[in-house]
């Protein structure tokens, strides 16, 4: 991978390294070996405590003179390795809900909690860096870098997370989701639906410990589909993966172990 390219990556995704501005920091969301806490350190979790913790966000997007209000204090909490799907009407504000659980957008009141830590207390580099150790996101519109091509997308997140044997579990990810024949190409000399499995692919590629995934397979038929949701759910059994999914498919909802469904502002037990 020539350097120029490289450069580019690290500013798109933040490094893996333990330093900031302020200085060397613990690893986010690793428990703190000190007694008392600094600010912003991780709560010691509980047996019970869920992994993903929602507490009464609100979040309104202003254009100009009109404010849209799309969460009014809406809670959640997502069980630590369990798979949860997310439904609700066009406009409901899945994705924003998304957007906030992977530290993409801020909410104007509440916390978002995830494994004790509470990410709306840090600032951006801290949660990017949070997200590029142990958050897989999949955005409806897609995460693929334009100028990489699929096996270029996937090696880079691995080698950004921990770089070990990046080239063949980039390949090996790409297989899983049925694009091994696809490797070479830049995304867009891909279909919607395979630039959506290469997405999940780099997604995984972190090996993290949440995936957010915003309808990835809205664009694929029901064979592909069901091939990314077995990597997704095999994901969660072996490694004990968290999973949230947006879906508006019923069936594939109810494949979950627990559904969610948004609604005037509020996500509710379905
Ligand atoms: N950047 C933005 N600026 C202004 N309004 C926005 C912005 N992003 C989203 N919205 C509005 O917020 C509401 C929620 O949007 P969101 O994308 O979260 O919905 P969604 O449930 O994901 O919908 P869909 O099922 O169509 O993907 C919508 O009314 C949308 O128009
Ligand atoms: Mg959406």
């Amino acid at each position: 991978m020539p350097e120029s390219r490289r450069r580019t990556f690290s500013v798109v995704f933040q490094p893996r390294s333990g330093r900031s501005e302020r200085g060397v920091q613990a690893p986010l969301g690793r428990r703190p070996t000190t007694a008392r806490p600094e600010p912003n350190q991780p709560e010691p979790p509980t047996a019970a405590a869920p992994f993903v913790r929602v507490n009464e966000v609100s979040k309104s997007y202003r254009e100009g003179a009109v404010e849209t209000r799309v969460l009014r204090s809406a809670s959640l909490e997502l069980a630590r390795g369990e798979t949860t799907s997310l439904a609700g009407v066009s406009g409901s504000g899945k994705s924003t809900l998304i957007s906030l659980l992977a530290g993409l957008l801020v909410p104007e009141s509440g916390q978002v909690v995830i494994d004790g830590q509470d990410i709306t207390g840090l600032d951006d580099v801290s949660r990017a860096r949070l997200r590029a150790r142990r958050i897989g996101v999949v955005l409806q519109s897609g995460n693929l870098i334009p100028f990489l091509t699929a096996e270029e997308n996937v090696r880079l997140a691995i080698e950004l997370a921990h770089g070990d044997r990046a080239a063949a579990r980039a390949r090996e990810l790409l297989s899983e989701v049925g694009l091994a024949r696809r490797l070479d190409h830049l995304p867009r000399r891909m279909s919607g639906g395979e630039a959506q499995r290469a997405s999940v692919a780099m997604a995984l590629a972190n090996q993290p410990d949440l995936l957010l995934a915003d309808e990835v397979t809205a664009e694929l038929d029901s064979a592909s589909a069901e091939r990314v949701m077995e990597v997704i759910f095999d994901s969660s059994r072996e490694r004990g993966l968290t999973v949230l999914f947006v879906t508006h498919s019923s069936e594939l909802a109810a494949r979950a172990q627990r559904r969610l469904r948004i609604a005037d502002g509020k996500v509710r037990r379905v």
